[in-house]
């Protein structure tokens, strides 16, 4: 079997493909990991369905499309839930796999995946690929939604374009937290992973396409007023999350969502937070390397 991908829209082939052929629990073989790759590059969003995955094999999939990345990891660890650092717990369980308290720390500190954002941009190297596996999803809400960034640029007219070129955003990892009242975060916390700057404007190095990267890491516009880029970082992500650029996606149990975090935005959407959600996310850093060296330094098949 090889890897088959089929876009969600025709309309828009070059973003959502729901993907089958490749068996995610089994190792990966580096063609494989060569195929996803470049399905990645092609599209933004990938979906395999009907594919549970046990923490171990979430994990060793991953690994097979690159170095992981720990993300808030280093700030924060509350309560873990999961063995694995490497593994971000999206749920809304407590330690003991109950479902928590909606003053929970995680609980809170996961409202702000709400928000649209890139994972990990606020660090550098930032994210690649976020591979987001679905356990346990409530009947309503819940979904999470992704916006196409290479579409928003393409959109853009002529004389935005010309302004945004050579521009910098810092991007600050309790900012999204910090904007929803959840400040309860150590002087070590706040110190933990210093602010960054990237291009608003940047090329997608594996299509070589240009796209903007924003989101809600974003704090401001570098050498611009606080309130000027704050407003132009507003208006840039309304933009570029209009429903011409969106896909949301419904979970199922056993889906796996890989999405492309260089080119795209993502949130999740409310749900009853007094009902189960349990989804889990392994995360790739966007380091060059080549996964078939990486599947041999790693003694894979
Ligand atoms: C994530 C995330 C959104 C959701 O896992 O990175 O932002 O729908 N999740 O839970
Ligand atoms: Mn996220």
């Amino acid at each position: 079997m090889s890897l088959d991908v089929i876009p969600f829209d025709p309309q828009r082939p070059g973003f959502v493909g729901f993907a089958s052929g490749i068996e995610l629990a089994a190792p990966l073989a580096p063609t494989a990991a060569h195929a996803i790759d470049a399905a990645m590059n092609r599209y933004a969003v990938l979906i395999f369905r009907g594919q549970p995955l046990t923490p171990d094999q979430q994990l060793a999939f991953a690994r097979s499309l690159g170095p992981l990345d720990l993300g808030f990891k280093r700030v924060a660890r509350p309560h873990a839930r999961l063995a694995s650092q490497e593994l971000a717990d999206i749920s809304n369980l407590d330690e003991s796999g109950e479902i928590a308290d909606r003053a929970h720390r995680r609980v809170v500190g996961n409202l702000a995946n709400q928000l649209w954002h890139s994972d990990s941009s606020f660090q550098k190297p930032s994210a690649r690929y976020s591979m987001l596996h679905a356990v346990v999803v409530p009947e309503w809400g819940g979904a999470t939604e992704f916006a196409d960034m290479r579409a928003a640029w393409d959109a853009l007219p002529e004389y935005d374009r010309q302004e945004l070129e050579g521009l910098e955003a810092e991007h600050y990892a309790l900012y999204s937290r910090f904007l929803l009242g959840d400040s309860d975060y150590s002087e070590a916390q706040r110190n933990a992973l210093p602010p960054v700057r990237w291009p608003l404007v940047r090329t997608h190095a594996g299509s070589g396409r240009r796209h903007l990267f924003i989101g809600a890491h974003t704090t401001h516009v570098v050498g611009q007023t606080i309130a000027e880029g704050r407003v132009l970082l507003m208006d840039l992500l309304e933009h570029a999350t209009q429903r011409q650029f969106v896909y949301s996606h419904e979970w199922q149990p056993g889906d796996l969502v890989i999405w492309d975090n260089r080119c795209t935005l993502h949130r999740g959407r409310r749900h009853d937070l007094s009902v189960r959600r349990e989804l889990r996310r392994a995360t790739t850093l966007d380091a060059d390397h080549d996964p078939i060296d990486l599947q041999f330094a790693q003694g894979a098949a």
